[in-house]
């Protein structure tokens, strides 16, 4: 039902994203796009390059006087940072460098990173803002929380600064993992008929596309662990899908984050022209990217279940879909 794709450049003139299948009649204030690209920018963990970054978002289509109107969504947002690196030869491990070159026949691996960089995702988030606002209105809520940082439990943002400071003033990075949880999901959404079709297999593959993210589980951590008397006992633990469908309980998932690769202190790269290892750093990196892909993560699941949700239950505007979800909510109560 929905579908989205993203084009553009990381030092290009502008980022674009087009959102095809949203309803018509949903009053999304521009203000809440913002802040939504806001979260995803100034998360805990960027780089300081990120303040000169702007959400200067310009909607090309599909929205009219604040409110969508059936037709695809564009977004355009313009990147302030246009001074492209010089042509690359060097091949930095963990990042799509050398597998671009490959794949594509390109010599400068620049062109890779340009397209490969993690800039895309404030495309996303723009076209994400919208399913975030649309499952909002209709009583769905989704929060997510950073619980390990660096290979250590977290519980407040104040720790989190201190691990985030300790790593920078190292020169080094930190990975991490996040709990996202989605509250308000009506059961019945997805189905066993398909594995396709399974709802944690629309979801894991939503999260595993934002960069970065290693691992998505859904359910309890330790519920690989759990005799299953205790699993039977305890509602919810398996993450409210149960046989690819939602069950109307809370969802819950995790994911884990990989160290930012890009790092102030050199690591070993592969310079192609010279022939040999060489030194690679990064000065502008941020020092951990687990907080802004929690965020974008909230919005990468708020796709997946507006999708499923216009898929059991259609209708072209806000008035016939929240209709039909109530009444079904009514008649599965
Ligand atoms: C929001 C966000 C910001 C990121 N910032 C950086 C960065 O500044 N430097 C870097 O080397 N990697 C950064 N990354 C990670 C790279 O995008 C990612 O590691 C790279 O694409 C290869 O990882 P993959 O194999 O998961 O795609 C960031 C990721 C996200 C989600």
């Amino acid at each position: 039902m929905l579908k989205y794709l993203t084009a553009g450049e990381s030092h290009g003139k502008l980022i674009t994203g087009i959102l095809d299948g949203f309803p018509a009649g949903v009053s999304i204030p521009k203000e809440f796009i913002c802040g939504q690209l806001r979260r995803r920018r100034l998360a805990l963990g960027r780089s300081p390059r990120q303040k000169s970054e702007s959400d200067d978002i310009i909607i090309t289509g599909g929205w009219h006087n604040g409110c969508t109107t059936g037709a695809p969504i564009g977004v355009l947002l313009r990147n302030a940072v246009r001074n492209k690196p010089k042509p690359s030869g060097v091949l930095r491990t963990c990042h799509a460098d050398y597998g671009g070159m490959v794949k594509y026949g390109l010599e400068d691996a620049g062109l890779v990173r340009e397209r490969a960089s993690a800039r895309e995702t404030a495309a996303r988030m723009a076209l994400f803002s919208f399913p975030v606002f649309l499952c909002n209105e209709l009583g769905i809520n989704f929060s997510s929380c950073v619980y390990s940082l660096g290979g250590r439990e977290i519980s407040s943002p104040e720790e989190a600064e201190k691990i985030i400071a300790a790593a920078q003033a190292a020169g080094d990075t930190a990975g991490g993992s996040f709990r996202l949880e989605i509250s308000g999901v009506p059961a019945g959404l997805g189905s066993y008929a398909q594995g396709s079709r399974r709802m944690f297999s629309a979801l894991a593959a939503e999260l595993a596309a934002i960069p970065a993210v290693k691992s998505v589980s859904c359910g309890v951590p330790d519920l690989a662990a759990m005799p299953g008397t205790a699993m039977a006992a305890a509602p919810g633990s398996c993450g409210g899908i149960d046989g690819g469908i939602s069950s109307g309980d809370n969802i819950l998932l995790h994911c884990s984050v990989k160290p930012v690769p890009g790092t102030k202190t050199a690591v070993p790269a592969r310079d192609l022209n010279a022939g040999q290892i060489v030194s690679s750093s990064s000065s502008t990196s941020d020092i951990t990217a687990v907080y802004a892909a929690a965020v974008i993560a909230e919005g990468a699941a708020a796709f997946v279940i507006a999708d499923l949700i216009l898929e059991k239950f259609g209708g072209d505007s806000f008035a016939e879909l929240s209709g039909r979800l109530a009444q079904w909510r009514k008649e599965i109560r």
